[in-house]
């Protein structure tokens, strides 16, 4: 067959593919389809309430409703900047308006962070899976990727320490139940990190939507709050090595298209212009509105979301314990919206995908997807946040016969 792409595509985009999770959102839509794919917030959990008080209160008022569909500055509406400057403070990252920039959700930000580091064939080093929105957009801008394996606690040091000694840009990571392993990189982690990179000098990338979807277990300081603490003490070497990225998708909604970033002063700068070039800036009624939410809701937004995801969480770790057969591995993520899944080398993901569709009507993501080098194929992500319990229960007891026959036809064969 021809190649179906457009003619003269740059080297950076021709390599782009349509995303196996995008082409498997369209599954969701199958009532029959139990789908553990689509790794999404609940829309009946969004603040639909407070969303309609907050638009009525700009239409309102002229002066606001002039403001919200005017032009406005590249940096991000004044007021949500210092509302996420004291969001921050609250945990322990100091910074000024200066220090931040509002972008069109935490995937803007990945892109115009990648965009003002990566020159082509420059090393970006990646947690090992990662998020494929990362793998996608980096991988635009023509770098050398380096896979650095997980453990329980986070990237293993050694292989991270022999990935910076080939002196990449960045250090690309979710440290908080990450997308798509379900993993938490442990205090005593970060901080070995914390010191590796400054050791050699390579920034941290630091992707933070989920961290407020937490549901056992105390919060753990983020690279950008441990860095401030080794900044002021005794080695402190005033290099700000972490690029710090927040959003407010999984907490409100993705809709609203609200992320940051909160880096170097120096970095930022730059970023704003890139901000000018690209879309000018947010959308400023969006902001407003976010504003509003996030001052007025977000504490109880983030109450109801940990209550409604624990215990799906809950109900689907319960399943695959009983169910799972004991050759197949999967994490116990402490928040998030993912469990990961690791099978025997028997088990391909992607055909085990296409038979669990068409056999017992359940959707999941293979992991094949979340590899910047190297994937393992016998590996999937399931996210529970969408779904009533007793659908969990019932997809994950359909799978979990489906991987038994499977495993008992291997070993007879
Ligand atoms: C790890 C990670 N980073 C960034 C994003 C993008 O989020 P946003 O809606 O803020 O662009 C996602 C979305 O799923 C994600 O999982």
């Amino acid at each position: 067959m021809s190649d179906p792409s457009f003619p003269g595509l740059s080297q950076g985009v021709s390599e782009l593919r349509a995303s196996e999770i995008r082409e498997l959102l369209k599954l969701i839509s199958r009532p029959e389809i139990i789908s553990f794919a689509g790794g999404i917030p609940d829309p009946a959990l969004f603040p639909l309430d407070a969303i309609g008080k907050a638009y009525q209160a700009v239409l309102q008022n002229p002066a606001m409703a002039g403001e919200a569909f005017q032009y406005s500055i590249s940096e991000g509406y004044p007021p949500l900047r210092d509302w996420i400057t004291g969001y921050l403070g609250k945990h322990g990252i100091e910074a000024g308006p200066e220090q931040i920039l509002i972008t069109s959700g935490a995937q803007q930000a990945l892109d115009f962070i990648a965009r003002a580091l990566i020159n082509p064939g420059d090393g970006v080093v990646m947690s090992s899976p990662s998020y494929l929105g990362a793998i996608q957009v980096f991988g635009t801008y023509r770098p050398t990727f380096i896979s650095v394996p997980m453990d329980d606690e986070g990237v293993t040091l050694d292989a991270l320490e022999a990935a910076f000694r080939q002196k990449p840009k960045f250090f690309y990571l979710t440290p908080d139940f990450c997308n798509p392993a379900g993993i938490t990189t442990s205090l005593a982690r970060r901080q070995a990190i914390l010191a590796l990179a400054h050791r050699y000098n390579v920034a941290i990338l630091e992707d933070s939507p989920y961290e407020e979807l937490r549901y056992e277990n105390a919060r753990i300081p983020s690279f950008a709050a441990l860095e401030q603490q080794y900044l002021a003490g005794p080695d402190g070497d005033g290099r700000r090595l972490v690029i710090y990225v927040g959003s407010l998708s999984k907490v409100l909604t993705p809709a609203l298209r609200i992320g940051w970033i909160c880096a170097d002063p120096a970095l930022i700068n730059t970023l704003v212009l890139l901000k000018q070039a690209s879309d000018l800036h947010c959308s400023t009624i969006n902001q407003m509105i976010a504003f509003d939410i996030a001052g007025s809701s977000h504490a109880s937004q983030v109450e109801k979301l940990r209550k409604a995801y624990k215990e799906r969480r809950d109900v689907m770790l319960e399943a695959l314990e009983r169910c799972l057969p004991k050759e197949v591995r999967f994490t116990r993520p402490d928040g998030g919206m993912f469990i990961w899944l690791e099978f025997p080398d028997s088990i391909d993901g992607t055909e085990l995908l296409a038979e669990a569709v068409k056999d017992i009507q359940v959707a999941f993501v293979p992991g094949s997807a979340f590899y910047a080098t190297e994937p393992k194929r016998n590996t999937a992500r399931l996210s529970f946040s969408l779904g009533e319990p007793a659908r969990i229960r019932e997809g994950i007891e359909r799978l979990a016969a489906l991987l038994q026959n499977k495993l008992r036809a291997n070993r007879a064969a």
